[in-house]
């Protein structure tokens, strides 16, 4: 049946219902991808499109190119067919100084031969130019610059891209025209396709403009459909039967008002002075756009003085690009050095032959961890990439392998922490290696102590950061044990502590000895033992030797223990510089009730699950949880079916409602009391 009997039997009433679908659909398109406005939720966008298809599938015949179901769709390529431009896509001459652009601006005024030339300012972005035909205003063509003649046909692609109309709105389009552009993609849309592909298992990008080049080459283009590419138009090609606006600026806002999209940032500017203010400008605000700009363009606005002007060996004697520094340079990797953090993450770091890179010389650059470098292949002696973005600590991006160096090598993770020497290690499914002498490193002293002293820890108040910092500065702490060997005449002589600070401060950190196995536990700082864990630790085993002594298995004995977490603990003791720092703070003094374990004599609450809603009148909500895990109860944040007793005081939120409605026991402030009470004296 032909195209057109389909379209005989399409009803009226369908036929202006779809008509009106694609013209909302296309409508909210333009908002959302052009102009970065939407109006409508997604899913109100999905259902009218949802609408069109139906009503497209039901009547064939009524399908068009320009439909906006039609982005996708198309079949995979072998390879993609050649375009030749008619009218060349020239590249653009660099200016990377300001005397370069007064130079440029004094060609172009002695040519001309005018006083003062106005130009249109445009920012120069970093992705890849394509040409878009538009026949009768309907997308006809899309196609990459190529060598500048030739090109690439890629309009099953460019049709995925939803800033890119398939059909122009408004009136007044010339038979024929082509517009030209950069297709692109944010900074937000890079970090997700790396995601993506590392997810997938494969390479990431090396950078935004290779990812939207790499996009929109796709020989299927149900991948550039996945994509998160846009475009910005900056400029026309071939026109034909049409006319239109004699300046740049004005052509650009044509084509802005037949849905295209423009840069909001390009403006109209006077003289070399209003291009080098422009160029500030858009320097200043480079960081916190969304996307990658690497300058700026001027070209001369008025059309009838570009085609005087005219061009020179491939590029526009009317345009220049002003370069911003460059964000990436090229240098040597001399060394890798391991630095290690606060919380003891071990970090390589290039030592790199000096080079400057967007006006600062950087010598030091971060390899993030030790599995980047793997991935990227890095070794010492290698030519690498190094990027600095704005304030972002300089990266190494990557290795030109070409030039690598027969005695290159690779960096070795150190066996020992360089500063303090204890064993490094690499837990288990993790990137990180860390130094595994938490209480004993000098690099993560200040982080243990300030934890140790904490209020759910050993609980030692006006032991402050400042204060740390101090004591460390002067040497008088050199692992957590020595907090216990202070002297009041060696506090006193500390800034903004007088006799009576220091005499408070030796107070706190004397009734800090007295304590519970489990906030001793929990205040060393073993990575992954929580408040819940080293309760769980101090109940099951009972005993400090034990759990030092016990191997991983008989870790993950406990309850909640996993094996990365039974690891952790594992290996925590086994340094021998922790051991000493333990011993240490014992002998200062520091002890427990000695708790009954749970497997022997069980506690009276043991097996039972808790649940706190609103505020109790003699105690705080940690106290109340206190006290009950005290007695071996659990205590969990939701009321579900497992819930024993839900202890509501004053004013109680949804979980009330939830208990009731389960029929799960609530007890008041007074029964909650004497609940406890009686089960104190019970356990004593
Ligand atoms: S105008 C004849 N304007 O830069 C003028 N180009 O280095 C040709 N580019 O191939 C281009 N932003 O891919 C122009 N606002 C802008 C631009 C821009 C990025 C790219 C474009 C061009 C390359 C030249």
């Amino acid at each position: 049946m032909s195209a057109a009997r389909h379209e005989a039997a399409i009803p009226p009433r369908i036929r202006e219902r779809i008509r009106r679908l694609r013209e909302q659909i296309n409508h909210h398109n333009y908002l959302y991808y052009v102009l970065d406005a939407p109006e409508i939720p997604d899913a109100e966008y999905d259902r009218l499109m949802r609408e069109l298809q139906d009503l497209e599938q039901r009547y064939p015949g009524s399908i068009t190119p320009d439909s906006p179901t039609q982005r996708v769709g198309a079949a995979p390529l072998e390879k993609f067919g050649e375009v030749r431009h008619e009218v060349p896509m020239l590249s653009l001459n660099n200016a990377f100084s300001e005397t370069e652009v007064l130079d440029f601006d004094r060609r172009v005024r002695e040519r001309l031969g005018v006083e003062e030339v106005e130009y249109h300012a445009e920012p120069k972005l970093d992705g890849l130019a394509v040409s878009l035909l538009y026949e009768q205003g309907i997308l006809a063509r899309g196609a990459t610059r190529g060598d500048g003649w030739r090109g690439e046909d890629v309009t099953a692609n460019v049709r995925t891209i939803k800033a890119i109309p398939l059909r122009l709105m408004g009136s007044g389009h010339p038979e024929l025209l082509e517009v030209r552009g950069e297709v692109f993609i944010t900074h937000e849309g890079f970090a997700r396709l790396n995601e993506n592909q590392e997810r997938e298992g494969l390479k990431p990008f090396a950078n935004p403009r290779n990812a939207a080049a790499g996009s929109l080459r796709q020989l299927d283009p149900s991948v550039t459909a996945q994509r998160p590419l846009t475009i910005f138009c900056y400029g026309i090609g071939l026109v034909r039967g049409g006319t239109l606006p004699s300046t740049h600026s004005g052509i650009m806002e044509q084509l802005r008002g037949w849905g295209l999209r423009i840069s909001p940032l390009s403006r109209v500017v006077q003289g070399a002075a209003g291009c080098l203010e422009y160029y500030r400008e858009m320097a200043g605000r480079r960081d916190r756009l969304e996307y990658e700009i690497d300058g700026v363009v001027y070209k001369v606005n008025d059309i009838a003085a570009q085609e005087r002007l005219g061009e020179l060996s491939r590029a526009p004697r009317w345009a220049v690009a002003h370069k911003f520094p460059a964000r990436e340079e090229m240098t040597r990797l001399l060394d890798v050095e391991w630095q290690v953090g606060r919380t003891g993450a071990l970090t390589p770091v290039a030592r790199l032959e000096p080079v400057t890179v967007g006006g600062v010389v950087v010598s030091n650059a971060t390899l993030h961890n030790q599995d980047e470098i793997g991935r990227k292949d890095i070794r010492i002696g290698d030519t690498v990439i190094v990027r600095r973005a704005g304030d972002v600590i300089p990266e190494v991006v990557s290795v030109v392998k070409s030039r690598r160096p027969a005695d290159a090598r690779r960096p070795r993770l150190p066996d020992r922490c360089p500063v303090c020497g204890s064993e490094v290690i690499l837990p288990s499914g993790e990137k990180i290696a860390r130094c595994s002498g938490g209480l004993y490193c000098p690099a993560q002293r200040r982080e243990a102590i300030r934890h140790f002293a904490s209020r759910r820890a050993m609980d030692i108040e006006g032991l402050g950061d400042k204060l740390v910092a101090q004591l460390d500065e002067r040497g008088l702490i050199r692992d957590l044990s020595d907090l216990y060997a202070l002297r009041l005449e060696d506090l006193e002589k500390l800034e903004r502590m007088g006799r009576k600070s220091a005499r408070n401060l030796l107070d706190a950190l004397e009734r800090s000895k007295q304590t519970t196995m489990a906030r001793f536990l929990y205040a060393l700082g073993i990575r992954h033992v929580g408040e819940a864990t080293a309760r769980a630790l101090a109940d099951h085993f009972g005993s400090l030797e034990e759990i030092m002594a016990a191997p991983v298995e008989r870790l993950q004995e406990v309850p909640d223990i996993g094996a990365v977490v039974a690891e952790s603990i594992y290996l925590f003791f086994r340094e021998k510089h922790n051991r000493q720092v333990v011993e240490r703070l014992l002998a200062a003094g520091i002890q427990w009730p000695s708790t009954p374990r749970k497997s022997g004599g069980e506690l009276p609450l043991a097996g039972e699950s808790f649940v706190l809603t609103g505020t109790l009148g003699s105690m705080t909500r940690d106290e109340a949880k206190g006290a009950l895990q005290a007695l071996g109860a659990k205590v969990t944040g939701s009321v579900s079916g497992r819930t024993s007793y839900l202890v509501a005081g004053a004013n109680p939120g949804s979980k009330y409602d939830k208990a009731r409605q389960l029929g799960i026991p609530i007890l008041d402030e007074t029964a909650f009391l004497k609940l406890i009470g009686g089960k104190q004296q019970a356990k004593r």
